[in-house]
């Protein structure tokens, strides 16, 4: 690692450095337990990785093309802000009538249209044991906006009904909080992988 103008530069040596994660709910639920699983996992983050939650894409207006560019609302300028502004983005969403949220895909759509996330790594999360429907159409979609879309890092819950206080202590209880650590390390070495090479 070097610093250069008071910011780090990091190079593809610097195999442990530190990954900011976004995580995205497909919830607007107020006791999401999708919400809850990512506000988890920020809980048990280890060190070097930071992990944020939007839990807002119920403020987004529906995409227009209309909206793009100059007209783009701010509400949205923000969210597509700290996508840009992430090494990784984590998914996690429920079924809704067999597919992805409608507020979702908006958001989704939003992001899209920006091309910021074309190279995103991007990993999902899933808090029931129902919603395979719903999962795989989200992989079809994610892997079709991002060429750094891993299915393979995945981490899944049984948390249906489950208070957000219940996902808190069952996501931090082993033998769970292990795997939520796990799953988190090796996202934020793909992130790691996957980061522009930046010059020493
Ligand atoms: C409008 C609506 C449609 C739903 N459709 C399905 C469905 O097709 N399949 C399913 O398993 N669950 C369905 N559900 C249940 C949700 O997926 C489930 O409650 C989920 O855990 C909610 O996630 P959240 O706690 O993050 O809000 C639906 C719920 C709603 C409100």
């Amino acid at each position: 690692m070097t610093v250069e103008g008071g910011d780090e530069v990091w190079t593809a040596s610097d195999a442990q450095r530190h990954v900011r994660l976004l995580g995205l709910s497909g919830s607007t639920r107020q006791a999401s337990t999708n919400t809850a699983l990512l506000r988890a996992l920020q809980a048990v983050a280890p060190d070097r990785i930071c992990l944020d939650v939007y839990d807002r894409i119920g403020s987004l207006p529906v995409f227009s093309p209309d909206l793009e560019g100059a007209a783009t609302p701010p509400a949205v300028q923000e969210f597509v802000r700290s996508v840009h502004g992430c090494d990784g983005l984590i998914v996690s969403s429920p079924e809704y009538i067999r597919s992805i949220p409608g507020g979702l895909k908006n958001a989704i759509d939003w992001l899209v249209s920006t091309h910021h996330v074309i190279d995103k790594p991007i990993a999902l999360v899933h808090a029931s044991h129902r919603g395979d429907e719903m999962l795989q159409v989200l992989r079809t979609v994610l892997a079709t906006m991002s060429t750094n879309f891993k299915p393979e890092i995945f981490f899944r819950l049984s948390l249906l009904d489950q208070t957000p206080d219940g996902i808190a202590q069952i996501v931090g209880a082993p033998p769970n909080r292990l795997a939520a650590e796990t799953f988190l390390e090796t996202f934020a070495t793909f992130c790691r992988e996957r980061a522009p090479c930046k010059p020493a």
